[in-house]
């Protein structure tokens, strides 16, 4: 289908750019499928046999039989939350071949759960709207040196030392009390028993796999606008969800990577806060949200949509590398009459207005970006049923042919429709 190269594929936008099914896809040309970073924050939702799967944390290529699927040390793992997935994924009767999370993988702790909330509403109004899973201070405790890695899980005095220090910081810092350290010990050390055959060094395991040639898929969750360092800090996550991450999140170098897969939404959501600069009011993306289904798959939030955005996607061209694109539910544009695409941002400054292409770190000039449309014409078939690129309506294929233009990288994969089915490869 597509060739055997180490593949990372990310998130261009705010997340939630339909990389699970993408991933699902490619995962047939590789052998080894890695998670590198984010929790059970990130949700893909994939449809195979018209039977829906939500993946929190195993990769997305667990459906896929035969397939090696690895959790990265850039991840951070709630356990109770992997030990169910397992299971439910067991009772689906998905064949649970290989499976192996690395020792160096934080551990979300019941206490970063109440941290996260005791933090959101610290905030005020710079809160991001966390997922409330603990995400952000399972990664400050692992960037303060308070975490608990999957490899102290059994340990047993490590572990319960490890505990006691971190709930020491959180008394002290946040006046946080309910936890008993020894408790935790306990069942964590319980937990980590059962997991315990999962439990390996992922780097090298994955390095001797490039030595033999197996081709191996980065799977990214989440979106690059999301990014702790590159996105719309501070209402992001708490990972780096860009390309690099493959390799610091995994425990390989920058030349273990092939091609950068970047994937587009053909148009733009976001679940939380901050600035949008395309967003469609309220009364006018009930199409987007209502076709496309934009829920969270985590959280069931209703995504704000708007319209897709090139200074966003340039930023995400060049902080990631993107060597190709795939593009995802253009489907959902259909019956729209008109499609906008934002080019450009309009700024006021002290010097008069300007035109900017890039997109601004500070949120209050972000916020107040007046955003430039080119208007595309619409198509009204449903084009979920086509099964080459060539039977797209015109309409559809001129989008797609600017957006190409436009951003000068080649848009190899079009999904029209969430099946497994529902793909249109392009220049291969
Ligand atoms: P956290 O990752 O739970 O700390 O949430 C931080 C921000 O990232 C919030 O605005 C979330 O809505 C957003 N976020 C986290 N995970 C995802 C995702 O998988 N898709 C889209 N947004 C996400």
């Amino acid at each position: 289908m597509l060739n055997h190269q180490n593949t990372v594929v990310i998130g261009t936008q705010f997340g939630d750019e339909g990389k699970g099914k993408i991933v699902d896809l490619l995962t047939a040309d590789h052998d080894i499928v890695v998670r590198f970073q984010a929790g059970n924050n990130a949700g893909h939702t994939l449809v195979v046999d018209g039977k829906q799967f939500i993946q929190k944390l195993i990769p997305s290529g667990i459906l896929n039989p035969g397939k090696i699927c690895v959790i990265g040390n850039g991840v951070v793992v709630d356990i109770n939350v992997l030990i169910e997935e397992i299971e439910n994924l067991q009772n689906a009767g998905v064949v649970f071949d290989e499976f192996m999370i690395s020792e160096r993988t934080h551990v979300i702790m019941p206490y970063h759960i109440e941290i996260d909330a005791i933090e959101e509403e610290m905030k005020g109004n710079l809160k991001a709207g966390t997922t409330k899973k603990g995400i952000g201070p399972c990664y400050s405790d692992k960037i303060a040196r308070f975490g608990i890695r999957m490899i102290d899980l059994l340990n047993k005095s490590m572990l319960a030392r490890k505990i006691k220090t971190a709930l020491l910081r959180h008394e002290r810092m946040l006046g946080l009390k309910k936890f008993d350290p020894d408790e935790l010990a306990e069942t964590y050390f319980r937990l980590g028993q059962q997991l315990q055959g999962y439990i390996i060094n992922i780097s090298v395991f994955l390095d001797k796999a490039l030595q033999k040639g197996q081709p191996i898929l980065f799977e990214g969750a989440q979106g690059t606008h999301i990014d702790v360092e590159h996105g719309i800090y501070p209402y992001g996550t708490s990972s780096n969800t860009v390309s690099a991450t493959a390799c610091t999140g995994t425990g390989l170098g920058p030349k273990a990577i092939d091609k950068i897969l970047g994937v587009v939404k053909a148009y733009t959501t976001r679940v939380g806060p901050g600035p949008f600069p395309a967003e469609l009011p309220q009364n006018q993306s009930t199409h987007l949200r209502k076709r496309g289904r934009e829920f969270g798959a985590v959280t069931n939030r209703p995504r704000r949509c708007g319209w897709l955005d090139l200074v966003m996607l340039r930023h995400s061209i060049r902080v990631n590398s993107i060597d190709e694109f795939a593009l995802t539910k253009i489907d959902v544009l259909s019956g729209m009459e008109k499609i906008r695409v934002c080019y450009a941002y309009k700024i006021q400054t002290d010097q008069g207005v300007e035109e900017i292409d890039h997109f601004p770190a500070d949120m209050d000039v972000l916020a107040k970006v007046t955003p430039l449309y080119v208007e595309h014409n619409g198509w009204t078939e449903d084009i979920s049923q086509c099964n080459h690129y060539d039977q797209l309506p015109t309409a559809a294929k001129n989008y797609i042919d600017w957006i190409e233009e436009q951003t000068g990288i080649p848009i190899r994969l079009i999904s029209n429709g969430a099946g497994r089915e529902n793909i249109l490869y392009r220049n291969i």
